[in-house]
């Protein structure tokens, strides 16, 4: 990941064709590429400049807002163009704060916001994917190289044609403003495939990933349960029930370990092999599930 130190905002700006600047503040919190909030008068945007080998990701996240603005809040895409090497991208910076963040301030909305954040995948899931996002098997292609006898299951089970997939639905990567979800932002992981990957996606994210060195509050444990559930309940009331999940959460777990155990290796990580632990126990659970 680059630091902020090696690119320089203004003149990202200025290559994008953007010279009215105001004021440029540099936002933390995004784990993939790095954001500045850009004023210009009274409008805000978001510049988004990502690594030099995410040309590919750049180009997939561009044409994957596109397609999710048919039904989705999503940011409108006001300049793209590739600087230093760099894909850069400037945004509409939208109303609202992270869902999380929301939550952990009002958690007595976590039912009524978390149906919403889950009946808004699955509306998501309607969408079928643009066929210049990627091929319609680069999911099942990805995950033959981590398992590819698993790979070759879910493609046995999965259901055609292929719909448009966030893969990082996630309460960080949605806004809120109280009373309703007012934006899905990075989908820099979208992908066609099976909505049932990236339902079994979302629930590895909020049962068993990483989120702090230390174990969580047992307030935070509390609210992230209820977030499943709710979530869960409103995707399910708008898309139904759903078949074969065993397999595609021991696909969800066993991705979430190919991310994660590089990062776990790196000492300049806070993550280390031990916080795996629930990972591991999870996809092990769900893979004698699925006769794996
Ligand atoms: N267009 C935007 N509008 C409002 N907030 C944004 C926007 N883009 C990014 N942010 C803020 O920055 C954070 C990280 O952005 P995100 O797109 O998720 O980047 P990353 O890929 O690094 O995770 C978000 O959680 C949100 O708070
Ligand atoms: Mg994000």
């Amino acid at each position: 990941m680059p630091t902020e130190a090696q690119v320089d905002p203004s003149a990202v700006l200025a290559a994008l064709g953007v010279d009215d600047v105001t004021r440029i503040t540099e936002v933390t919190g995004g784990q993939d590429t790095l954001i500045w909030r850009v004023e210009r008068g009274a409008a805000s945007h978001a510049l988004r400049v990502f690594r030099p080998e995410q040309r590919e990701a750049a180009n997939r996240e561009a044409i994957a807002i596109e397609r999710a603005s048919a039904l989705l809040p999503v940011p409108q895409i006001l300049a793209r163009g590739i600087v230093d090497d760099r894909p850069a991208m400037l945004l509409e910076w939208c109303r609202g704060v992270p869902l999380f963040h929301y939550l952990t301030q009002h958690p007595s909305a976590v039912g009524v916001l978390g149906r919403a954040f889950g009946r808004m995948h699955a509306q998501l899931h309607t969408l079928d994917a643009p066929p210049a996002l990627a091929p319609p098997n680069a999911l099942g292609d990805w995950l033959a190289q981590l398992d590819a006898p698993l790979a070759e299951r879910i493609g046995a089970v999965s259901r055609q044609p292929p719909k448009l997939l966030h893969l990082d639905y996630h309460p960080m990567n949605v806004l809120t403003d109280g009373s309703r979800i007012t934006a899905v932002l990075d989908w820099v992981n979208a992908l066609p495939g099976d909505p049932r990957a990236d339902f079994a996606r979302t629930t590895s994210i909020l049962r068993i990933a990483p989120i702090s060195p230390a174990p969580l509050s047992s307030q935070m444990r509390h609210l992230r349960r209820a977030l499943e559930r709710a979530w869960r309940q409103g995707y399910q009331e708008a898309a139904g029930e759903m078949s074969d999940l065993p397999l595609f959460y021991a696909a969800a777990g066993t991705a979430m370990q190919g991310d994660l155990a590089p990062r776990a290796a790196n000492p300049d990580q806070w993550l280390q092999s031990h916080h795996l632990t629930p990972v591991r126990r999870w996809t092990r659970c769900w893979r004698s599930c699925a006769g794996l």
